[in-house]
């Protein structure tokens, strides 16, 4: 796959560093609310759904509760490691986000 073939979700610097902004995109067919996070020149994306109630993981459409590198779910507080979005802490301890692959090229995030 060519870069020109990628989807791109947003630029790198819309995201403050350390923080995460809500994005829409079509993921396997569908449209979905994903949580874009950045990490200095990386960066990760995750289906906006809580593995523990379904509920969004936002308190405001695409406000984020994200604390030193931990993503908080607004609805019960399950956090989740930014990183790789596993659940630590909370009723869903254990289980993870639902990673969606993405690229950054050129200060760029696309989707994989
Ligand atoms: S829906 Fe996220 S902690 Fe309950």
């Amino acid at each position: 796959m060519t870069p020109t073939a990628l989807s791109s979700l947003c630029r790198l610097d819309d995201i403050p560093d350390g923080n995460a902004i809500d994005v829409e995109a079509v993921v396997a067919g569908e449209t979905e609310s994903l949580l874009v996070y950045r990490k200095g020149g990386e960066a990760r994306a995750y289906l906006n759904v809580c593995p523990h109630a379904g509920r969004r993981l936002d308190y405001a459409p695409g406000k984020f509760l994200v604390r030193n590198g931990n993503i908080i779910c607004a609805a019960h507080g399950a956090t989740f490691t930014a990183d790789d979005g596993l659940c630590q802490t909370g009723p869903c301890k254990g289980q993870s986000l639902r990673d969606v692959p993405v690229v950054v090229i050129d200060g760029t995030v696309h989707l994989v």
